[in-house]
């Protein structure tokens, strides 16, 4: 039944909430049927902190995304990030695989769900295990592979990534949607949804880190030999490119952002050395001018060390070199001018920008590195369909759908993704 392949994602992000709403085509490709994108106040470094602001910006961004693609949404595929997260290695036995003889692909997608349902217990620690990402596995003292199919066994070992939260983070996020009236079908940690947007297969197996620079957090991921092996959480964001131009001009957040976005740049030498802009004196009628070459030098500078950081981090994951990794760039922060380029000299990897790719029916505005996330989710939420068949996940009206050509034109014509173009 065609309404069976229909998912809704919501990314709540630390700037914006974004609804996507998709169904799996013919072809396998994920077609994206309609959006929704909400401003959200709610949200501190990827972590739900005020759940009535948060509550309200899921409403407008699913309530656009249902006026966009003539859907109802029940359940949603939900993203969770923060500093919260944790990861842990562990191997686990698993001995009801290979029921005809040979491992099947259903027995090897059906692995990952078996450990969190079954073999992990965080609760008594206050966390709950999100996911569990295969590393490789082991097959009759054969250790280190990658891929199991075929083989013939009744009993493996397979090293996995367990994701953890905290439960109290989760539980805030859960209520932001439920308590609108929509059941959280499954969390997927962020980062591995920006990732399954812009890392291709081929990233994967060579070595790939998607980074995902938000608006309050930037999210790391490393992809070796076709599976994940290391992903941390830095707590900076865009949100600290900002808020140095606010401490060092003593300006308003909003005037901060502007002047960042219209101007903010990490290649000083780029503007003209007497360029000036003026800005507003917080709790003031004065303004004051500002050099354009001293606001790129102090962007540089944040850039500079969200650089550093990064490359440490990866260190800390056992990535000492980052020469054989394609590195992929996202989200919406990673657009800062000049970013990209200081990123590929500073590290001498082979660098990228990453958005949204190999969709059907993407519109222009969502072709942009902060929808990497939400826009993954659906092909997260595909994949699970390929496990195990869900119940409808939304249905779709037949008046709602003969809505959809308009209200996406309406949508794409101005609304709220109009404030968010950039
Ligand atoms: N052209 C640009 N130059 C610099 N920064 C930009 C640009 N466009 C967007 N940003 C920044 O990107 C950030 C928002 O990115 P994004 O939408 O990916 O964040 P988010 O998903 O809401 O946050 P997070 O993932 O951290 O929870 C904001 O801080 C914004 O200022
Ligand atoms: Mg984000």
């Amino acid at each position: 039944m065609q309404n069976s392949k229909l998912f809704a994602a919501i990314d709540i992000g630390t700037t914006k909430v974004f609804t996507v709403i998709g169904k799996k085509a013919g072809d396998g490709r994920v077609e994206i049927l309609g959006h929704g994108l909400a401003p959200c106040s709610g949200v501190h470094k990827g972590v739900v902190e005020d759940v009535a602001a948060t509550q309200s910006a899921v409403r407008s961004s699913v309530s656009m995304a249902e006026r966009s693609s003539g859907a109802t949404v029940d359940t949603a595929f939900v993203g969770i990030s923060g500093t919260g997260i944790s990861y842990e290695k562990r191997v686990d036995t698993i001995d009801w695989v290979g029921e005809h003889g040979v491992i099947t692909a259903r027995d090897v997608e059906q692995v990952p769900q078996s450990i969190v349902r079954n073999g992990v217990n965080g609760s008594h620690r206050g966390r709950k295990t999100i996911h569990a990402i295969p590393q490789s596995y082991s097959i009759d003292g054969k250790i280190g592979v990658h891929d199991p199919m075929g083989m013939h066994t009744r009993k493996i070992d397979v090293e996995t990534h367990l994701v953890e939260g905290s439960e109290a983070e989760i539980g805030k996020l859960k209520k932001a949607v439920e308590g609108i009236g929509i059941k959280v079908e499954s969390l997927v940690l962020e980062a591995l949804a920006s990732s399954e947007s812009v890392l291709t297969e081929e990233d994967k197996v060579r070595g790939a880190a998607m980074i995902d620079i938000g608006g309050g957090t930037t999210d790391v991921m490393v992809f070796k030999d076709g599976a994940m092996n290391y992903s941390t959480v830095i707590p900076i964001g865009g949100f600290q490119f900002t808020n140095d131009i606010c401490v060092v001009y003593n300006t308003p957040y909003e005037a901060a952002e502007a002047a960042k976005l219209a101007h903010a740049s990490v290649r000083a030498d780029s503007v003209r050395i007497h360029e000036q802009i003026t800005l507003p004196i917080t709790s003031g009628n004065t303004l004051t001018k500002v050099s354009l070459h001293e606001l790129c030098q102090l962007t540089r500078e944040r850039a500079n060390e969200l650089m550093r950081l990064i490359v440490l981090k990866l260190r800390e994951g056992g990535v000492i070199d980052l020469k054989g990794y394609r590195v992929v760039l996202t989200g919406g922060a990673s657009r800062l001018s000049g970013f990209m380029e200081l990123f590929q000299l500073g590290t001498s990897a082979n660098v990228r920008m990453g958005a949204p790719f190999g969709y059907l029916g993407v519109p222009m505005e969502l072709q942009a590195p902060a929808y990497s996330t939400g826009a993954g989710m659906l092909i997260w939420a595909a994949h699970q369909e390929d496990d195990e068949p869900k119940p409808h996940a939304i249905g779709q009206s037949e008046e709602r759908q003969s809505q959809h050509k308009k209200s996406t034109e309406k949508v794409r014509k101005g609304g709220i993704l109009s404030l968010f173009r950039r």
